[in-house]
């Protein structure tokens, strides 16, 4: 990878490999307070119809929660997307409750916005959900997998794609279509292995993961946003909770107004204080406050 993308921004190290991508830092030449994330494709490891569809969703759709596209530069077998750079995703991060709250409400939003478009993420996992925790920014990325009726010319909606503990029945269930109800069941994984630390259906053969999601039997999360999880890991697809409801029942929480005036946050009844990696044993199980 040259240290010079395109004479036009200069990489400063890498952030991350992905499946099919290396994910450098870099900034402009010309300005070099304004950071970017380089996403690096070899061409060899990706069809170009998957680039395209990522390209064309974050060009065409941008939205408060999907990651920012600024260029698209490409070089002999490499092409180079230019994004925003966040400071990282939620894989393994510690989140208190109101932080679990606020990412699946966000996430939501941003889901919502592509299934009114068509579009179906297929890889909703906590890699590819980017956090600001000092903004509480939170951005979907990785569309290499997304789906887009709009687009799509090649390949189907009846393969198996995406990551193993993510996916829903109806995907590991050969010939069945994905839907955007299949987002919706990722979603609750991720929001499951926030609450937990762990995600609902694991093995360490892949083969026995998809047989645990087939039966959708689940160690039950009391106490934080455990009802939510109900709503989400739900075997038929029509009975899921969209990511309009979602969005409407993760709503921050209301402020309660003091005598004085002043306002104040409520305090928070999604009583969890877990982390990703310490499970939840809380005892409170609050409803969700529906608007
Ligand atoms: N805009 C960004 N800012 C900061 N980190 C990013 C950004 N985009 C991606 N990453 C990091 O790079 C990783 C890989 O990028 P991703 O787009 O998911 O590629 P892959 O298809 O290889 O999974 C992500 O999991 C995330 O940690
Ligand atoms: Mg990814």
């Amino acid at each position: 990878m040259a240290e010079l993308l395109g004479g036009i921004y200069r990489i400063e190290g890498r952030i991350a490999k992905g499946f099919t991508a290396r994910v450098y830092s870099a900034h402009r030449v010309d300005n070099p307070k304004r950071r970017y994330a380089i996403k690096t494709i070899c061409l060899g490891q990706l069809d170009q119809h998957s680039l395209e569809v990522e390209v064309q969703i974050l060009k065409t759709l941008p939205h408060p929660n999907l990651v920012r596209l600024y260029d698209v530069i490409t070089i002999p077998d490499y092409t180079s997307l230019v994004l925003e750079r966040m400071p990282g995703d939620v894989y393994d991060k510690t989140l208190s409750p109101q932080q679990q709250r606020q990412i699946v409400h966000e996430v939501a939003k941003g889901l919502g916005w592509l299934h009114r478009h068509g579009i179906i993420h297929r890889d909703v996992k906590p890699d590819n959900i980017l956090w600001d925790e000092r903004t509480g920014v939170v951005k979907l990325c990785d569309f290499g997998l997304a789906w887009w009726d709009k687009c799509e010319t090649v390949r189907g909606l009846s393969y198996i794609v995406g990551t193993v503990e993510y996916l829903a029945p109806e995907v590991v269930r050969l010939g069945a279509l994905a839907l955007t109800a299949s987002d919706a069941w990722s979603l609750g994984v991720v929001l499951y292995e926030m609450l937990t630390g762990a995600t609902p259906f694991y093995h360490s053969w892949d083969v026995m993961i998809m047989d645990k999601i087939l039966l959708g039997k689940y160690r039950p999360v009391v106490g934080g946003l455990g009802w939510l999880v109900d709503r989400l890991l739900v075997l038929e697809p029509k009975d899921r909770w969209t990511m309009e409801q979602v969005v409407s029942a993760t709503q921050p929480l209301r402020r309660r107004v003091l005598r004085s005036g002043a306002a104040r946050p409520a305090r928070d009844v999604d009583a969890n204080p877990g982390t990703a990696k310490k499970p939840n044993r809380s005892k409170e199980s609050p409803e969700p406050a529906q608007k």
